[in-house]
């Protein structure tokens, strides 16, 4: 069944002639397909083990419009909503770990690294944003002591510059970012930051400390009555989750070419024998694939068939090879096979994944329907 998925690509006229299995010649063209998509192995779904993230609601929104999209509107190339250049959208995961919380004398503080692996993004990619969203979460509280309170934090965003060892204050290596007071409130608040350059230098190896992100209790009213910036802590302060993530928008320039979006081709239902795009729906639950494909479920591929017959109709787009091997064809069947009914255009889809670091990534794929055959 797995063969199907790799239709676009394969012509049918080679069929039977190939010697390797049809099994390994499956992997193998399966293998093909996900280097073209930056992976090297399938992805390995985290299921049971535990939840998969969820897709940011800003990546649905891009997924669906670039579905709607008409060919000739849209430049496959661009992602208008970041106003940048890029076919690839990923929400790189935060992996930091909690570095402390607790009280340095006088007040309570929290500290998290965040940690975003850019190792993700393949040489060949430009990176033309990274932006860092945080989301705070204060689910513990109740929203009636949150308005009663009134409760902020204070955060504060380091850049690490270099490896600490043991016995240096790690203070000595860092550089602030960023300081901004987040007020607490029912809903998740949000800061985001624009990180390209260092983000950029994060992708040479060994070059990747880090942030720090650290936060302190803040109560508003307290500060307002004293004037005095940071009360106390109280004994009850929650802090918040905090979900991070860095969207990282690339462009694969080999992967860039000016969108050609099928018209909304319907195709006859196959009736007679001569080469002709045919209609074929992929559903990635047949591949084994719909664990690691979030959208779409499958799409409409089509695969090109029939026979290319002497004389040569001029609807059949053959090339004058084409027209020169049917005759030949015509005059001696065995000796010279006909020309084969291939591709001659098709079209990109847009795909949401997860890749093998459980990042989710919306990208743009050329070749994936076929529009228009031929003989070729
Ligand atoms: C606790 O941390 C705050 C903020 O980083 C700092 O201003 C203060 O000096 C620290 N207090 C002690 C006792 O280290
Ligand atoms: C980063 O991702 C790459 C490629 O997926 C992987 O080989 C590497 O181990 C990862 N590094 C970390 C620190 O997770
Ligand atoms: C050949 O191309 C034309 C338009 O260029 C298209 O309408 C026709 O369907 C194509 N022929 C086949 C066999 O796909």
């Amino acid at each position: 069944m797995a063969s199907v998925l790799l239709l676009p690509v394969v012509t049918l006229c080679l069929l039977g002639l190939s010697p390797v299995s049809h099994q390994e010649e499956t992997k193998g063209q399966g293998r093909n397909f996900l280097s073209s998509m930056g992976l090297s192995e399938l992805p390995q779904p985290a299921g049971s083990r535990h939840p998969r993230r969820h897709v940011p609601p800003a990546l649905w929104r891009m997924f669906r419009r670039s579905e709607s999209t008409r060919a000739e509107e849209s430049d496959s190339c661009t992602v208008s909503e970041y106003g940048v250049r890029g076919n690839i959208i990923r929400y790189v995961q935060d992996q930091g770990q909690l570095i402390s919380l607790g009280s340095n004398g006088s007040q309570a503080c929290l500290e998290k690294q965040l940690f975003f692996n850019m190792s993700v993004l393949q040489p060949i990619e430009q990176l033309s944003l990274a932006q860092l969203e945080i989301k705070f979460h204060w689910r513990p509280l109740k929203a009636s002591e949150l308005l009663k309170r009134s409760w902020a934090i204070g955060v504060s965003l380091y850049k690490v510059i270099r490896a600490t060892l043991r016995g240096v204050d790690p203070r000595a290596s860092r550089r602030l970012l960023l300081t901004q007071s987040v007020q607490l409130q029912p809903e998740a608040s949000s800061i985001s930051i624009d990180l390209t350059p260092l983000a950029e230098s994060w992708r040479k190896p060994g070059r990747n400390y880090g942030l720090v992100l650290q936060m302190l209790p803040l109560n508003a009213a307290a500060e307002e009555s004293l004037g005095s910036g940071v009360d106390v802590l109280e004994v009850d302060f929650t802090f918040p989750q905090i979900q991070a993530s860095l969207v990282a928008v690339s462009l694969n320039p080999h992967q860039c070419r000016s969108r050609q979006r099928r018209s909304a081709v319907r195709l006859p239902v196959a009736s007679t024998n001569v080469c002709k795009a045919r209609r074929l729906f992929i559903d990635f639950k047949d591949v084994g694939w719909h664990s690691w494909i979030i959208a779409p479920q499958g799409y409409m591929a089509n695969y090109c068939h029939g026979e290319c017959p002497f004389p040569l109709s001029e609807s059949l787009n053959g090339t004058n090879h084409a027209i020169l091997q049917t005759l030949v064809h015509s005059l001696d069947p065995h000796g010279t096979p006909q020309p084969c009914c291939v591709p001659i255009r098709l079209s990109p889809i847009s795909m949401l994944y997860y890749d093998n670091n459980d990042n989710v990534v919306l990208r743009h794929y050329q070749d994936m329907v076929v529009d228009e055959c031929g003989c070729r």
